[in-house]
């Protein structure tokens, strides 16, 4: 605890919230989860935010004049609490001006494949129809378009030909909830320079110790 406030934003069932909030509470990143704002009233990760008595925020964007004072009003609630890192932990939607502005370079977000391929929505599910022999997950800062920002961790994740949507999803979902964190404690620990389109991360990397690609048997 103590260091780095970090603020999350989840519209779900939160498994990279509750990644993010054990690799907090066991030690492995030195830093406070302040709150969590969702849009969602019944998303699952306002449960995981009460057992771990993290403050909450609902927002729903409808009771707002508009999607910038939305994004606005998130920066404010963020801003007051100190939160100097804001992690999108299936946060369904794009991320207003107002709020990247605010946070330009500290915000990031996980997608489950390996961009530039497969943007957007149902990642997992763009590359399995697409038939691609290895998908994955991507952490990277959010910019204003979708999912462009720069590239901070990347697993690489095999596609079995018996694979289903489901089956492919749940494969990455276990490596979302390894580098997310990494790219967290990597940030908390001051390890990431942004320049350009390119992050250099300093000292040893995750990547040389073998967590970022999957054993390739099974
Ligand atoms: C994950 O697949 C993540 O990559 C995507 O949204 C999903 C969120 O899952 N951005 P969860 O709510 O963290 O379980």
């Amino acid at each position: 605890m103590g260091g780095l406030n970090i603020g999350v934003l989840a519209s779900g069932r939160g498994s990279n919230f509750q990644a993010i909030i054990d690799a907090v509470e066991g030690g492995y990143i030195k830093a406070t989860v302040s709150v969590l704002i969702t849009d969602k009233p019944d998303a699952f990760a306002i449960q995981r935010a009460k057992k771990h008595h993290i403050e909450c925020i609902i927002m729903i964007p409808k009771q707002f004049s508009s999607k910038d004072v939305y994004f606005e009003k998130i920066a404010d609630e963020l801003k007051s609490r100190g939160v100097g890192l804001v992690v999108l932990a299936g946060f369904m939607r794009i991320v207003g001006k107002p709020l990247i502005d605010a946070f330009r370079n500290r915000i990031i977000n996980i997608h489950p494949a390996l961009l530039p391929a497969f943007p957007g929505l149902h990642g997992q599910q763009q590359a399995h129809e697409y038939g691609v022999k290895i998908s994955g997950c991507t952490v990277h800062f959010v910019d204003e378009g979708m999912d462009t920002g720069p590239i901070i961790i990347q697993a690489a994740v095999p596609v079995r030909d018996n694979d289903t949507e489901e089956s492919l999803a749940a494969r990455i979902l276990t490596f979302e909830h390894k580098i997310y964190p990494e790219a967290v404690r990597l940030f908390s620990e001051g390890r990431i320079r942004v320049a350009g389109r390119k992050v250099e991360i300093e000292g040893a990397f995750a990547a040389d110790e073998g967590l970022i690609n999957p054993p390739l048997s099974k």
